[in-house]
Order: C-alpha cells, then structure tokens, then sequence
C-alpha cells in the first residue's frame, strides 16, 4: 500500500475510499514494536448498507462472465500481486507480526491459489444426468453450476493476505461478488489487495472491502440479498454467526487444538524436527499448529531430547529479521491469556519441560513452552491455545491415543508419525478430524487441498476447486 493509501486507509467500496468519520478509527499498529501503521475510518451503517447494494449490482454483471473472462482477471491478480510481492510481504510481517520467511512463503501461496483458481475457472460445468427409465423415459437432463451470489467473507488476522484469498480467488472464479471484512488487526493488507484489484482493471464492486465494527457487520449478516457467509477464525465466533446468518450457506474454517502422534516406529529426527516448527512457528497462530504431542512410552524420552534441542535452535524475536521462526502474539491480551493457561496448568500439577513464561511483554514475546503430567480439562489442552504452546503425553497403547485424540471438541487436522500401514489405517478410520497428515504435522496445508474441520472445527471445506463447490449452485434442466 502506498504511503498516501495508509494515511487515508478507509474502506473500500465500488473501487473508491470510502469512511467519512474521522472520530471512529481504527488504530492499526505493528504487532512487534507496536508503532502506529495507520488508522482507518470505521465505516457506518450507511457505509455498510452502500457495500451490500454495490456488491449486490456488481453481481448482476459479474457472474454473466465468460470463464474466459473471469480466468483472465484472475490471472491479472496474479500479475499484479507477483509484481507488488515485496510491498505485501512487508505490510504482513507489520502489521501481523509474522515471521519474514513466513510472510514471504504466505504470498507465495496466495499467487499458487491465484493461478489454480484461473485454471478452475475454466471447468465450471455440470452433468449429464441419466433418466431415461421409469417417467423418465425418452428424457435428457443435466445440471450446470451457477454462482450463488454475493458472498460476505469475513478472514482473521494469521494469514491477513492467503486466508482472505481463500474466499477471494474461488469466488472470483465460480462467479461470485465478495465483501470482505478483514480482521481489525490486519485491515491493511486486504486493503492493498482491494485497491490492487482496481488498478487490474477487476470491474468496481467485485471485491469490497470493508473495515467496520460488530454492529455494522451485523447489518451484512442479516441482509439476506448476500448469500453465503464463509467465515474463517475462532470457534466461539462462528457458531455465534452462524446462528445469525438467516438462510445463508455458511462456511465456517475454525479453530482446533491439533494433536499429532509420535510411534516407536517413527524417525525421530524427523519427527522432532517438523513437530518442533509444527508447534512454534508464528508462534503457534496458526489454526493446525501443534499443541498436543502423543509419543510412544518407548522412544519418550529419547523424543523428549531431540525436541528439546530443535526447539532450543529457533531463532525469537524480531519477525523481520532474517530466520526469525517465534515472533510477537498478535496482542497483549493474548500474551497475558497464554500466561495464565500455563498458571492454570501449572498449579494443577502440570511440569513445564520448556519455557512456561512471558519472555518480552513489551513486544509480546512469550517463551516457546512444553507441558507434560497434563489433565484433559486444562484449558491448555482442551481449548485453543493460539501461542507457542503445546504438551506431550507418554501413551501405551494405540488405541487409547487414538481415543485421547479424539477427546476434543475440535477435529481440524492430525498429524501420526509411523511406519506401519496398519497404523495409518485405524487412525484413518477412527480419527475425528478433517485430514491425516502421515510422518507430517498437522500444520501441513497446500491450497488445493479440501480443508475444513469437523465437530467444533467447522462446516463445510475450502481449497480452491471445495470453496468453488460451496459458491456454486446447480440447476437441473429436463427435456
Ligand atoms: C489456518 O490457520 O486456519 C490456516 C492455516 C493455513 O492455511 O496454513
């Protein structure tokens, strides 16, 4: 975003600024040494009610596209965004307090999500569907996929730019007109994105973005002229939309408190290694990170010693320094609440094995922390934590794992580190979770993929062709 744009960050509407209030802004600082980046103008009901009807004309015209056309203007995206990498990789490490090497790997997926949303484009369709028996006799039908309308997409502060993209590139794709309400820690990058639409040339309220607070969402969530509400962040939030959203679809990609598995049979180098950066990345704000650990009674301790080691080599700090891997929480109040999990653990019996303090409030570092002689019903186990946190547990038996997995409510992603088939097929079988990732972390994601969580993880999948699938409705014809 240019100087001028943050200076004047407002919403952005019909490919216009847009927020006259002056007095009801939002501070929006970096999330290490906390200087101001910009303030923006919340936008009012006016504002909001102007957005909804500007997506809702825009959709007349959009979803009429040709495939061709739509695949065109995503790939313009993608050109302009390849073009302005650096400007966004910098405004994601400020403004989210994301590690270097992460905000840097995060637009690189999000030009990935660019280009197989211009290829899915391409194969919007439908189906032949056979009838020609019983009443249907003499009869042809097949369906085709039409888009379903205007979306509302409301995206969370971890990944400001590719999360908001796993709405924007499959809407742009099926057909779809989005509003986008970013997270207030992270409005900036959305913001460049929409203005960056506009200068490639993407037609006025396609994408708008929207900067505004809880009651003026609440407009957008019950105006029943937007037809979707694909919502990605915490549990608690968005079964509370859902439950407002009217006759809506409803996408929801929540949170999780991800477990993954570590056998005897497993390599555990390798296994220390990726669990190590599965749970202490970007601090552990990251829906899949790692924050329980299962290990084998018999390679526990030797497990224990590798862990240790890979976690005493990351680099905490500054995320804009060069290898930096554990940078700031988003927000001190999330540095206090990691704090007194642990307190809670601890005066419970919980053993802090690794860290277990704050280590720099000033720029809301807290210490890389391992737990173990944990119960079921600490927060630290049983809720989200979203810090660098995690426990490990000794366990005996395979099943019984698979069974204290399972005791969550959550049920995103799971990682088993083994090499015994049989292994990965009763944890197939019996795991509550929406994907396995096998000798990986739970954190593994590539955006093609179905993403989406079951239980109080979610509704529903994204990954550019299952979002496509969630915009699109099909119609049948008969003749
Ligand atoms: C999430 O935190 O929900 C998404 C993780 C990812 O896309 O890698």
């Amino acid at each position: 975003m240019e100087n001028r744009d943050v200076l004047q960050a407002k919403s952005f509407i019909n490919n216009e600024w847009v927020g006259h209030s002056t007095t009801n802004v939002l501070m929006v600082k970096n999330k290490f040494d906390q200087t101001p980046l910009a303030t923006v103008a919340y936008a009012d009901a006016s504002e909001v009610q102007f957005a909804v009807a500007n997506s809702v004309q825009a959709f007349q015209s959009y979803s009429k596209l040709s495939a061709a056309e739509r695949r065109d203007f995503l790939l313009k995206l993608r050109e302009g965004l390849h073009q302005e990498k650096d400007k966004f990789i910098n405004l994601i490490i400020s403004e989210a307090g994301k590690p270097a090497d992460y905000a840097r790997q995060e637009v690189e997926r999000a030009l990935f999500q660019l280009q197989a949303a211009a290829d899915e484009a391409l194969r919007v369709g439908g189906e032949v569907i056979p009838m020609d028996f019983g009443l249907g006799k003499g009869k042809t039908a097949h369906t085709k996929n039409y888009p379903i309308g205007p979306i509302l997409a409301i995206s969370p502060f971890n990944f400001p730019l590719n999360l908001a993209m796993h709405k924007i590139a499959p809407a742009l794709a099926a057909g779809c007109t989005v509003i986008l309400k970013p997270s207030p820690f992270t409005p900036l990058t959305a913001l460049a994105l929409a203005s960056l639409c506009k200068r490639v040339g993407l037609p006025a309220g396609v994408l708008n973005v929207v900067i505004c607070q809880n009651e003026e969402a609440s407009i957008m969530l019950k105006d029943e002229r937007l037809k979707m509400l694909s919502f990605t962040g915490s549990a608690e939030v968005g079964w509370q939309l859902k439950a407002q959203a009217g006759k809506k679809k409803v996408v929801l990609e929540l949170g999780g408190n991800a477990a993954v598995i570590v056998d005897r049979s497993a390599n555990l180098d390798e296994a220390a290694k990726a669990i190590a950066m599965g749970a202490y990345n970007y601090s552990g704000q990251v829906c899949i990170s790692v924050q329980r650990i299962y290990v084998d009674h018999s390679v526990f301790d030797q497990f224990l010693e590798k862990f240790k080691h890979e976690v005493s080599e990351l680099k905490i700090g500054n995320p804009s320094e060069e290898g930096t891997v554990v940078g700031p929480l988003i927000d001190r109040v999330h540095v206090n609440r990691i704090d007194s999990w642990v307190n809670e653990a601890k005066a419970r019996g919980a053993e802090v094995l690794i860290g277990g303090h704050i280590l720099d409030l000033e720029n809301n570092l807290y210490a890389p922390t391992l737990l173990t002689n944990t119960q079921a019903d600490m927060k630290i186990v049983s809720e989200e934590a979203f810090g660098p946190v995690a426990i490990i547990e000794k366990v005996q038996y395979f099943d019984e794992v698979i069974r204290e997995v399972n005791r969550s409510r959550y049920g995103l992603q799971a990682g088993l580190f083994t090499n015994q088939i049989s292994q990965m097929k009763y944890a197939q079988e019996n795991l509550e979770v929406g994907a396995l990732i096998i000798n990986g972390v739970p954190g593994f994601r590539i955006d093609t993929m179905p993403y989406g969580g079951v239980k109080d993880s979610g509704l529903g999948r994204e990954g550019i062709r299952y979002a496509m699938a969630e915009m699109l409705e099909t119609r049948l014809i008969v003749y």
